[in-house]
């Protein structure tokens, strides 16, 4: 049985919503990874630093007792933020860094920004204060196919932008095509990638497989198999540029098994175990610290835990479903499943 000894994780993409749902979802990232990035698209969205505070206080309420865990505040991107607001926040500490989710293109989005064109002061105010942009790369014009939504936004939004403000650094989060990967390393110097397990493990056939799949429906949409691959290669492939961000995003399952299904995978459980899965089979587990603990604290620069967690190549079975207070239940990644790792007791 192989086991795997590495500094503890840090999850550099997560969905932790509010309320009930929060309560359920905050000890499965907190027992796995030292530090999150937290996105702000709740309802309403966490657009001030006063709301990030306050947001970041009910989540510290949900960590387990005697457990060590620091959730990284994130700041939602309007055609109306202030600038002077987001830059006294991330002088505070409230704010590491602010996502831009274009207008409509995913979950809570609705306030998102019309145009890059009205953040312009905002951006320039983050190139100036060395404030993270985190994006939500598709572009949404209908016109557009779905599957090509995250090529176009790297062509047409992402690499403009970097020419406009060559001082901005810049998340490209959860890549799912070749062009979001080739972006990303050659602007290496002030840009990296989370990479989601899903996008990892499966292409565009798993949410076909033997009849439509819900839980395999998350945005941006799994893509061709040639995406995995080159998505394979640049996690496990020693560019520092690429680490680890499970985008993991709980959602009702009745709310995801409906007519108008939501996006999203809940993979917090078991998120350790999927990516140790892929660097096994690519046989890159002497890669994975990299990935899991040292690119992401890198390019926030954040030092790396010092802590050590211990993964043995155990198979764990993963409950069918998980209650959430009165409020419905939650499928994870691999419910039902064994997960083929798991940390050692
Ligand atoms: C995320 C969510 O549910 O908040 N859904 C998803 O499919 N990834 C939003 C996002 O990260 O785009
Ligand atoms: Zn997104
Ligand atoms: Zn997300």
């Amino acid at each position: 049985m192989r086991s795997l000894t590495f500094r503890r994780p840090d999850d550099w993409h997560v969905h932790f919503r509010d309320g009930v749902m929060m309560k359920t979802v905050v000890p499965y990232t907190a027992r796995a990874f030292g530090r999150a990035i937290i996105m702000p698209n709740l309802t309403p969205p966490v657009t001030t630093a006063a709301m990030a505070e306050a947001y970041r206080q009910r989540i510290m309420e949900c960590v387990p007792a005697g457990t060590d865990f620091t959730p990284l505040m994130t700041c939602y991107l309007t055609d109306h933020t202030d600038a002077a607001d987001l830059v006294a926040g991330h002088k505070a500490g409230i704010f590491t860094a602010a996502k831009l989710y274009p207008a409509h293109a995913t979950t809570n989005s609705a306030h998102g920004v019309t145009s890059i064109d009205h953040i312009m002061n905002v951006l320039e105010a983050m190139a100036e204060n060395g404030i993270p942009l985190l994006t939500h790369g598709e572009v949404t014009r209908a016109d557009v196919d779905i599957f090509d939504r995250e090529a176009r936004f790297a062509e047409e939004i992402l690499a403009p932008l970097l020419q406009r403000l060559p001082e901005l650094r810049v998340v490209m989060e959860h890549i799912t095509t070749e062009q979001g990967a080739a972006l990303v390393l050659a602007h290496k110097h002030r840009m990296g990638a989370t990479i989601t397990p899903q996008h990892l493990l499966y292409n565009r056939n798993a949410l076909f497989q033997g009849g439509l799949r819900p839980h395999m429906y998350c945005l941006p949409v799994l893509k061709r198999e040639k995406h995995r691959q080159a998505l394979r290669k640049a996690a496990t492939g020693g560019e520092t540029c690429f680490f680890l961000g499970t985008d993991t995003a709980p959602h009702l399952r009745h709310l995801k098994e409906s007519d108008c299904g939501c996006a999203g995978v809940f993979s917090a459980p078991v998120a350790v175990a999927a990516y140790l899965q892929v660097f096994a089979e690519e046989n890159a587990l002497d890669r994975f610290e990299a990935f899991a603990s040292l690119n992401g604290p890198a390019f926030y620069r954040m030092a790396p835990n010092e802590e050590r967690v211990t993964y043995v190549e155990r198979p764990a079975r993963i409950a069918e479903e998980i209650e959430v207070d009165g409020a419905g239940k939650l499928v994870s990644l691999f419910s039902g499943e064994a997960a083929p790792w798991s940390l050692a007791a």
